[in-house]
């Protein structure tokens, strides 16, 4: 999704800008820009596609002395990704960068046609810029004209605005996407989330929806729909997570590698020996709940999918999950006693977070599983357990779903436990497996060297089907999801025993069939689901711990003892398949095409 930088202050303004774009790339974008005025001197690039492509076209640029500065990538949501719709946005004398969707806009460009105004973009954000400028006519202060045209912006944004007529100023707004303001002696950063001004900036402030303000050197001045506003700034980590790639091609391989250490980071403190805590929920925190609502999107739905099984079957507290953009607009039913849980790994999902905000005007107690602190969802919530994943640059998910769905592990043991739902042998059985659950994602040199050769019988034929039943359905939907997203072949996850009531008519020698056939649980059931489609002539790639006669490739596991073990290392090896295939085919599997990082907008 979009994200914006922007500068003020005396140093080198382009560099600042770049990497701080570079920074935010594994947001997606197709398109990239950057505006600068020092004085009277305005400079604008833009660029389609990569940031080389802007770095290439400002190469004999260098900025000098004081001046603002504002720079934007651009997912595409109005208008096609082409340079004139890249951001920033000109007006006659000004420049704007948007993240989100302005709603009315259509109805304030008309009104500006009419004006005489000429459009030169098809985007939303360019309303922004002409409406400022009309609104700079007769207002007393570009500040004034400011205020006046985001009172009018319907939807959500976070934006910067830069002016010939106030060539010492930038001008802020946030409501609905993320925006933070940093802060290091006289210069002043800002940005969609606080990666590209560590190391940079020293203190920060992040905005929170409805605040707008504008900052010059040495000082930003904030306000609300109330009038001024006062703020405390907090002081930004330095704990940067290096952007390379130690070693491996993507950074999809680097999180799949490194999902064993980082679940033990999540299990931190959490699991103990005899019980499971979090500091971050009141001991009262389940009193009263007598049913569970999650919401989420794309791979964290698929977490959230796994985890009703948990529920249900661990802690006996009901469970219904709903992907957040359908609940939107069902009306749903909501009752008190229901705890919401909202499940995201940014923690900016728009679609997540409106559904969120539905069940807290409905008086739900919310709880969020996120992976980015001070995230819009974490701060929306009455409560948040971070899921310790650390940066996924990675656009398809991997270690953000391994720790989301162990997360919620942890918590069906945690309300089992207290809601007395749960015995102590249970619950140790259960502690012993999740503690061995690093170990179980470590991938071996020669499980990659096995996909690796494999994967080349997979680049064809007319279509993937990843199947498993229970906890290894929302599993084969993942595996699915994953293998699309960066393959663009096409593949569906089913629950294997619902392969007979349709898709099975598919089956012949060009259907592969991904079986996850755990042996601790439903063996029998799935070999004889996927008996059938081999009776068919259906290509089968058999994952499980016992060899299987019928499977074309076959992939043996090694932990069968507990199916969420069985779980985890199914997970690495469809993760594996998944990036094999998709380098094979020549695709860049960080950034794949029409995707982004973080959907911030419905
Ligand atoms: C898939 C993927 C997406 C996200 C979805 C929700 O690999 O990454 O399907 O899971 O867009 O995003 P979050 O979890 O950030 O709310």
């Amino acid at each position: 999704m979009c994200g914006i930088v922007g500068y003020l202050g005396k140093k080198e303004k382009k560099e600042i800008l770049l990497d701080g774009l570079q920074e935010l790339e594994y947001r997606g974008y197709d398109s990239a820009g950057i505006a600068i005025i020092e004085g009277d001197k305005l400079y604008n690039f833009k660029a389609i596609g990569k940031l080389k492509n802007l770095r290439e076209k400002t190469k004999a640029y260098e900025s000098e002395g004081f001046g603002i500065s504002i720079g934007h990538t651009r997912w595409a949501t109005h208008g096609k990704p082409t340079e004139l719709n890249a951001h920033p946005h000109l007006g006659a004398y000004s420049y704007v960068v948007h993240n989100g969707i302005i709603e009315n806009y259509q109805e304030i460009k008309e009104e500006l046609q009419a004006d005489g105004v000429n459009f030169l973009s098809q985007t939303d954000t360019e309303t922004i810029v002409h409406l400022f400028e009309k609104n700079n006519k007769y207002e007393n202060s570009a500040f004034a004209a400011f205020e006046k045209t985001i009172q009018r912006l319907r939807g959500a944004y976070a934006t910067l605005l830069i002016t010939e007529s106030a060539p010492d100023t930038i001008f802020f707004a946030k409501n609905g996407s993320p925006m933070l303001i940093g802060f290091n002696g006289d210069d002043i950063y800002f940005a969609s989330s606080d990666t590209p001004i560590i190391g940079k900036a020293t203190e920060v402030y992040y905005l929170e929806d409805g605040e707008y303000g504008y900052a010059k050197e040495g000082e930003v001045k904030l306000f609300d729909g109330q009038g001024k506003k006062n703020f405390t700034k907090q002081a930004l980590t330095t704990d940067k997570i290096s952007a390379q790639k130690d070693g491996y091609r993507f950074f999809m391989e680097k999180e799949i590698y490194e999902q064993n250490h980082v679940m033990s980071e999540t299990m931190m403190g959490r699991v103990l020996d005899n019980s499971i805590e979090f500091n971050e929920l009141d001991a009262n925190f389940f009193d009263g709940i007598s049913a569970i609502k999650i919401c989420a999107c794309g791979t964290s739905y698929h977490s959230a999918l796994t985890s009703a099984y948990l529920f249900e079957r661990i802690a006996k507290v009901r469970c219904d999950v709903e992907i957040a953009s359908e609940f939107r607009y069902k009306e749903p039913l909501l009752t008190d006693d229901t705890l919401f849980i909202t499940i995201s790994q940014s923690g900016e999902t728009a679609d997540t977070l409106e559904a969120l905000k539905m069940a807290k005007r409905a008086g739900l107690k919310s709880l969020s599983i996120c992976n980015v602190d001070n995230s819009s969802i974490v701060r929306e919530s009455d409560a948040a357990i971070l899921t310790r994943a650390g940066i996924e640059k990675g656009v398809a998910s991997t270690k953000a779903f391994a720790t989301q769905t162990m997360v919620l592990w942890m918590l069906a043991l945690y309300v089992g436990q207290k809601q007395k739902t749960i015995s102590d042998e249970i619950l140790k059985r259960e502690i012993d497996a999740m503690l061995q659950t690093p170990k179980v994602l470590i991938v071996t040199e020669k499980l990659h060297a096995k996909l690796y050769r494999l994967s080349k019988r997979y680049l064809h034929g007319h279509g993937f089907f990843f199947i498993g039943r229970d906890i290894f359905f929302p599993l084969a939907l993942e595996g699915a999801l994953k293998l699309k997203e960066i393959s663009y072949l096409h593949a569906e996850g089913y629950p294997a025993g619902e392969m007979k009531h349709g898709p099975i008519a598919l089956a012949d020698s060009e259907l592969f069939t991904i079986a996850l056939m755990p042996k601790s649980m439903h063996y029998d059931k799935i070999k004889s689901n996927v008996e059938e489609l081999s009776a068919r002539d259906a290509t089968i790639l058999a994952i499980s711990p016992k060899p299987f006669e019928l499977a074309d490739d076959f992939i043996q596991t090694a932990y069968d003892s507990h199916p969420m073990l069985e779980f985890f290392e199914m997970m690495v090896v469809t993760q594996l398949f998944a990036l094999e295939i998709s380098i094979r085919l020549g695709n860049d599997v960080d950034m794949p095409r029409n995707l982004a990082k973080s959907v911030t907008v419905e």
